[in-house]
């Protein structure tokens, strides 16, 4: 995947994701279509179904489904809960409010554990909330709450899930593939992520990761369920087929990626996002900006939350980037809106685009 960080792109996008795709994945996309029910799609879902669980570190069933990520959240309560049922849900940010909106429309009792915008999970705090509700059946947490820029400690969680005995589901949409998540070490029953963010790979398809401890889950819930319902892509997947007309087009590109980012190796692919996020972040602190999340050793990997100056307008900071510089990165969510802005730094960032990304923020915040 590397050899595409000398890709000169037109526009800095430096959202947290979608990415820059490179226009060799891109292209792929453009392939004649094929039938979905026949050897050559078979073969394509088999191959991006192993190489997503190499990845993902896990020798549990992985579908993919054609969604964003927040399908692939829904997927994750529908298709382990019951009405009724009981559950942690941890949040650190938008994202993690959204496990539990989304549980809430199920019918579920969410017993939900906030912690300050900025902060990460206390594992300590954790540990005592969780032990006030002991007909709680499963822990929802967020590895990388994308609307604070904070990277929660799943070796920690994890413990803490085992401890209980609770069916661990994780939201690992914008972290998985940039920095390390091992799902079987950890036991990570259910793990979800979304293509347009470290898989460099456009939007349009989501994956979830199902333990056997899951599929009990499973065959006891009675939620409604059907585009979602992860029988049908199981039974359908015994067959070399998704149950419904797949995003073919981005099949192709994931396919593609995926080679090139095992081509790479992971630990590699780890380093390149460590060290760019710990370059990133340095550079943006040395021109006056402040990190957002309290603890630096939580600032994420995969992109930078930083307060923005009082007396600078975050929409106004946005759009003069892009306007003057062709450099897009993106404000924050809810009531950081005009608080915060965020900068990705998952899938491919060059040294140009990090010079390119500060020596713009520079002038338009010194203008
Ligand atoms: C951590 C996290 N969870 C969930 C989502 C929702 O994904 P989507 O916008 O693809 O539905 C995102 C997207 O930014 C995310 O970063």
């Amino acid at each position: 995947m590397q050899k595409y960080l000398s890709d000169i792109n037109e526009t800095n996008l430096r959202l947290p994701g979608p990415v820059p795709v490179p226009k060799d994945i891109l292209k792929e996309q453009l392939k004649p279509l094929i039938n979905h029910r026949g050897e050559e799609y078979k073969n394509l879902l088999l191959s991006c179904t192993k190489k997503l669980q190499k990845i993902f570190c896990t020798k549990n069933e992985l579908y993919i489904i054609t969604t964003s990520g927040t399908g692939v959240m829904e997927a994750s309560i529908s298709n382990f809960l019951s009405q009724n049922d009981e559950i942690i849900v941890v949040s650190v940010g938008w994202f993690g409010d959204r496990f539990a909106e989304i549980a809430t429309s199920y019918n579920i009792k969410v017993r939900k554990l906030n912690f300050d915008h900025g902060q990460n999970i206390d594992i300590d705090i954790l540990d005592e909330f969780i032990s006030s509700y002991p007909n709680a059946k499963a822990l929802y947490v967020t590895h990388n709450e994308t609307s604070t820029g904070v990277q929660n400690d799943l070796e920690l969680i994890s413990k803490i899930a085992k401890k209980y005995s609770l069916l661990f589901v994780v939201d690992g949409i914008s972290s998985v593939a940039s920095v390390p998540c091992n799902t079987d070490k950890l036991g990570i029953d259910v793990l979800i992520s979304a293509s347009q963010k470290g898989w460099v790979t456009p939007p349009g398809l989501a994956f979830i990761s199902v333990s056997n401890k899951a599929w009990d889950y499973h065959y006891k819930s009675n939620s409604p369920k059907y585009y979602f319902d992860i029988s049908k892509y199981k039974n359908y997947f015994k067959k070399g087929q998704p149950p419904f007309t797949p995003a073919i087009g981005v099949m192709y590109s994931l396919d593609k990626s995926l080679n090139l980012l095992l081509e790479e190796t992971m630990p590699k692919v780890y380093k390149r996002h460590s060290e760019t996020a710990k370059k990133i972040r340095s550079q943006l602190i040395e021109i006056g900006f402040e990190l957002f999340p309290i603890d630096e050793n939580s600032a994420s990997d995969t992109l930078t939350a930083v307060k923005v100056p009082t007396g600078i307008s975050v929409s106004e900071l946005i759009n003069n980037l892009h306007k003057n510089h062709n450099v897009i990165i993106s404000a924050g969510q809810g009531n950081l809106s005009d608080k915060i802005i965020r900068i990705g730094h998952l899938g491919l960032v060059s040294e140009n685009e990090i010079e390119w990304l500060i020596n713009s923020l520079l002038q338009t915040i010194s203008v």
